[in-house]
């Protein structure tokens, strides 16, 4: 989740400042960018070399760069560069200044000019810890929305004991990984998408295939594991990827192995999102040989129906939550709602062939959502979204 994520990380002038550079190691290789803006105190405390090496970054302390060419750092640049900002350790002093705009250096230009969430990393002696200016300082950045990275208790530089070491680096990390981490709703639970279609074979060369990408299941499978979903993705072939780690891919081909495969993994399931375009039928009997045009006349296939997944599972929910797909192209929310009770489903997404825009090969859908007491029709957009639009409503019916 920190990949690629911006970091501007402040330090002040606070013996802590030496323990940061873990911070910034710690950050880089997890995929973050980190660039380091240090007070001129912190400066007496570790040298901008140790945090340039680390984040690969120059670092930033003064407003002229240069005084020969005039070069300066722009404050506003960095300030509107992060996607978060942590003040780590954050001084008695630049605590105060935070609370009243006072900028008098451009640690505080940057904060002020940053539109970013900021975070802070609070280091003090016992007593300045609790004294309560600081105390009313950090209600006050809390008040408007700081995070504050709680002190720590413990050996204090001063020989003292108690209450004011920094937190440490590792919790942190962990408190910038937790913001970056999207809600997750539906941790603890296990989904069952398919996507993609089925090819069901006539010979070792031949199949009855349909033109689905998978893009639509795809999109869910995706958008669930965002939300710390466990999601098991039972997908007919497609040229497709996922990058999240929290999806699980099963790659199938034909519609009684799709069946198996939904079997297999619905017992632990919370809830299951039949996305695939499974064939209806499939041939009888399948060649072992590659069928020769004078050998055998095939001018018609006898075809078989194949097993309805959705239905079978539709009917043994007990507790769990069945979402299908169904393409119309007349009556169609008549017909999506018989599907739904026949099913025995929580929610139908009604595609409709007539939409354009929507369909198999676009990255765009236009669907209305069925349920058994009400419809909601979207409007047209991108299949990445209609996904987060699925998964919101099968958040409320967990
Ligand atoms: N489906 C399934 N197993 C099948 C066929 C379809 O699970 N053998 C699922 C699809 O994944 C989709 C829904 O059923 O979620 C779509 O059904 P659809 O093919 O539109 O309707 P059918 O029930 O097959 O009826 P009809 O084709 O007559 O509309």
């Amino acid at each position: 989740m920190l990949r690629g994520k911006k970091i501007l990380l402040g330090v002040t002038g606070s013996i802590a400042a030496y323990k940061i550079a873990s911070l910034v190691r710690a950050l880089i290789k997890a995929g973050a960018e980190v660039k380091v803006v240090m007070t001129p105190s912190a400066l007496s405390f570790v040298t901008p070399l140790t945090f340039s090496t680390l984040s690969k970054n120059p670092v930033y302390s003064a407003y002229i760069e240069d005084e020969e060419t005039g070069e300066w750092t722009n404050h506003v640049d960095l300030g509107k560069w992060g996607d978060l900002m942590i003040i780590a350790p954050v001084s008695a002093n630049t605590l105060a200044k935070m609370t009243t705009g006072e900028c008098d250096n451009l640690l505080m230009a940057v904060y002020l000019s940053a539109d970013c969430p900021i975070m802070v990393a609070p280091a003090m002696d016992l007593d300045m810890s609790d004294h309560w200016t600081t105390e009313k300082n950090i209600q006050t950045l809390k008040d408007n929305g700081v995070v504050v990275c709680e002190f720590g208790e413990g050996e204090l530089a001063s020989g003292l004991s108690g209450k004011g070491r920094m937190a440490e680096p590792e919790a942190i990390f962990e408190t910038i990984k937790a913001h970056f981490e999207p809600a997750s709703s539906l941790k603890s639970k296990t989904v069952i998408v398919t996507a993609g279609p089925t090819y069901e074979p006539i010979d070792p060369v031949r199949f009855i295939g349909n033109h689905s990408s998978g893009k639509m299941g795809f999109a869910l499978a995706e958008e669930l594991a965002t939300r710390g979903a466990q999601v098991k993705l039972v997908t007919g072939p497609s040229s497709l990827s996922v990058s999240d780690s929290g999806v699980e891919r099963f790659d199938i081909t034909t519609a009684e192995e799709m069946f198996k495969a939904v079997e297999e993994q619905f017992g632990n399931a919370d809830a299951l999102i039949m996305s695939a375009a499974v064939a209806d039928y499939t041939p009888k009997t399948v060649f072992e040989q590659k069928v020769k045009k004078e050998d055998v006349d095939l001018t018609s296939i006898e075809l078989q129906k194949t097993k309805d997944i959705l239905s079978h599972f539709g009917h043994q929910k007990e507790g769990r939550r069945v979402i299908g797909f169904a393409l119309e192209t007349e009556n169609e929310i008549e017909n999506a709602k018989k599907k739904l009770q026949k099913k025995n489903l929580d929610m139908v997404v009604l595609n409709s062939l007539n939409d354009k825009g929507a369909g198999f090969k676009t990255d765009t859908n236009k669907v209305t959502l069925i349920f058994p007491d009400r419809e909601l029709t979207l409007e047209l957009k991108a299949k990445t979204e209609v996904a987060k639009d699925i998964v919101n409503e099968l958040e409320a019916l967990i």
